[in-house]
């Protein structure tokens, strides 16, 4: 064999793997909603508590939500390195099957520490002034396509926050001008005390 197409052959693999790989997780037709749901625990947790703290956890999240979420990565409004080609690879009906699936799981606790009394106070001054609970709901937990805060992973609220500041998160823009129009600090204290409900 050349070189050349050893090289071509080692690249003939390389793409094997990934199609393996999207497969594994998109799955065959056969495959039930718990084969295809059990592959989102990789990243997701297995007991739903994500393992690395900058992704989110899914379960028990609104189901209008998550499905919506999957939509947008697939669309490409969202974007992200390892969540846009796994939803690109669902069909509309795995998305609507998956959305139902987490939704009912119970939310797990990451026993988040509550935030200290003067970071509440300021947390609780800004989400006043912004009307967060307007949509989110009085405790955080969201209702339909509004999603739960209440006890989401620190680091995940801080980077989805701070990307959509950025636009990075461009799949709705009136939570971006929301976003920018509250001072770093202010979002700071709101993620502690988020974090901690
Ligand atoms: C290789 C890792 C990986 C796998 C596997 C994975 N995800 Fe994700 N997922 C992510 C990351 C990273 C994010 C956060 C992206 C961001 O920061 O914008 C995410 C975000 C999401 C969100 C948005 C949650 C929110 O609060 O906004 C949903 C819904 C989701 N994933 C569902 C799924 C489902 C369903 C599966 C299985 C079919 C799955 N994911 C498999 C990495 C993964
Ligand atoms: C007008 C209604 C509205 C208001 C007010 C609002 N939000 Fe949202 N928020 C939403 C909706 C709808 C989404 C889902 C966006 C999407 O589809 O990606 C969202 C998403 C989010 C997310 C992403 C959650 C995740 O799992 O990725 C965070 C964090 C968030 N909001 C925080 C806040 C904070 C903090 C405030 C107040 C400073 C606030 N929101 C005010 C409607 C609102």
């Amino acid at each position: 064999m050349s070189s050349r197409t050893a090289r071509r052959a080692g690249g003939g693999a390389q793409l094997v793997a990934a199609i393996v790989l999207v497969a594994s997780v998109v799955g065959a037709q056969s495959q039930t909603i718990e084969e295809k749901a059990s592959s989102c625990g990789a990243c997701h947790g297995e007991a739903g508590i994500p393992q690395d703290k900058t992704k989110p956890m899914i379960w028990g999240q609104q189901e209008g939500y998550l499905y919506l979420q999957l939509r947008d990565f697939k669309r490409g409004t969202r974007k992200n390195d390892e969540m846009s080609p796994i939803a690109a690879a669902l069909e509309r009906e795995d998305m609507l099957a998956l959305a139902a699936y987490f939704a009912q799981k119970p939310w797990p606790s990451l026993e988040q520490a509550r935030a200290p009394a003067e970071v509440a106070k300021r947390a609780l001054v800004a989400i006043g002034s912004v009307g967060c609970t307007g949509c989110h709901l009085g405790e955080f937990q969201g209702d339909g396509s509004v999603p739960r805060l209440a006890g989401q992973s620190r680091e995940y609220l801080a980077k989805t926050i701070a990307d959509f500041r950025t636009r990075e998160r461009g799949n709705n823009p009136g939570m971006s001008d929301l976003m920018n129009a509250t001072s770093e600090d202010d979002l700071a204290a709101i993620v502690e005390y988020l974090a901690g409900r």
